[in-house]
């Protein structure tokens, strides 16, 4: 169930988990007449931001859109310069998260980055392994579509060595299988840039959650903006599936999966 608060009178639904998709920083660069680098790494601020306004609301997982498995087709200037980029703030980064409690997982193809970057995500996962605060995933390399087939690839080895029976095979067991793991699907996804795409970003995960699109080009995403991204999921009513009327009237937004799941 999604957290309730109030900074006024009113209290408000807040999603148990945001994901993020920071678009923009090309344009936000070019628009400075700097180069794309530059943009990205304007973007880290804004980053920075989102995991200290989640970990003060108590929203239990964030999971932000970095590098995705069609941005190998960049000019390679540009990929090298976003793979120094996660090397140098994973290194520099590491201990405010851990300090803020904050528990870093990197999700996607792992295995087409560098041994150095590998080793080092490694590191800083199992350095904050243990925290109990956020839940921080960072998607590089990372595709909608190449997490659902890793997730049947490794069902399928299971079934192919008869550890697991093929009529076990269900939602729950599938779901637990993508990148996401056990962690509770995104209630709200945002994307910044002015564009109203998914771009293959959690496909399996993003079944049910609201979307919020931004004119705001990632840079510039502040404060303000996720306070306006948080009031639209407050606003939304949440049906899954269900009619309005079986929903209940009073159920705010975030509250409706727990509820429906008893319902008939
Ligand atoms: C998309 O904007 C953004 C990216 C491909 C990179 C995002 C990466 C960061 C903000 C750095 C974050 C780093 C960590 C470690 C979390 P774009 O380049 O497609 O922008 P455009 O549409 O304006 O060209």
């Amino acid at each position: 169930m999604a957290r309730v608060v109030s900074d006024n009178a009113e209290p408000r639904a807040l999603p148990r988990h945001i994901a993020i998709t920071m678009d923009g920083n090309g344009r936000w660069a070019a628009a400075r007449g700097l180069a794309r680098s530059a943009g990205h790494k304007a973007g880290l601020e804004p980053v920075r931001l989102c995991v200290r306004e989640c970990s003060r609301l108590g929203i239990g997982a964030l999971t932000l859109f970095a590098f995705s498995s069609e941005n190998w087709s960049r000019p390679a200037e540009e990929v090298a310069s976003l793979m120094g980029l996660f090397l140098e703030t994973i290194d520099r980064e590491v201990n405010d998260l851990d300090r803020q409690g904050v528990r870093l997982r990197i999700i996607g193809n792992r295995q087409a980055l560098s041994v150095r970057l590998q080793a080092q995500i490694a590191a800083a996962e199992q350095r904050t392994a243990g925290n109990s605060g956020l839940n921080l995933q960072v998607a590089v390399s990372y595709g909608g579509r190449w997490d659902i087939v890793q997730a049947a690839r490794a069902l399928a080895a299971e079934c192919a060595s008869g550890a697991l029976a093929v009529a076990a095979i269900d939602e729950a067991r599938f779901g637990a299988a993508l990148e996401l793991g056990a962690l509770p699907d995104p209630d709200l996804l945002i994307r910044t840039g002015a564009e109203r795409r998914i771009s293959n970003f959690l496909l399996w995960n993003l079944a049910y959650a609201e979307l919020y699109f931004s004119e705001r080009l990632w840079p510039d995403f502040d404060a303000a903006e996720l306070a306006c991204a948080l009031e639209f999921f407050a606003g939304r009513e949440r049906r899954f599936g269900h009619t309005g009327a079986q929903r209940g009237a009073e159920a705010p937004a975030g509250r409706g999966a727990a509820a429906l799941k008893a319902a008939p």
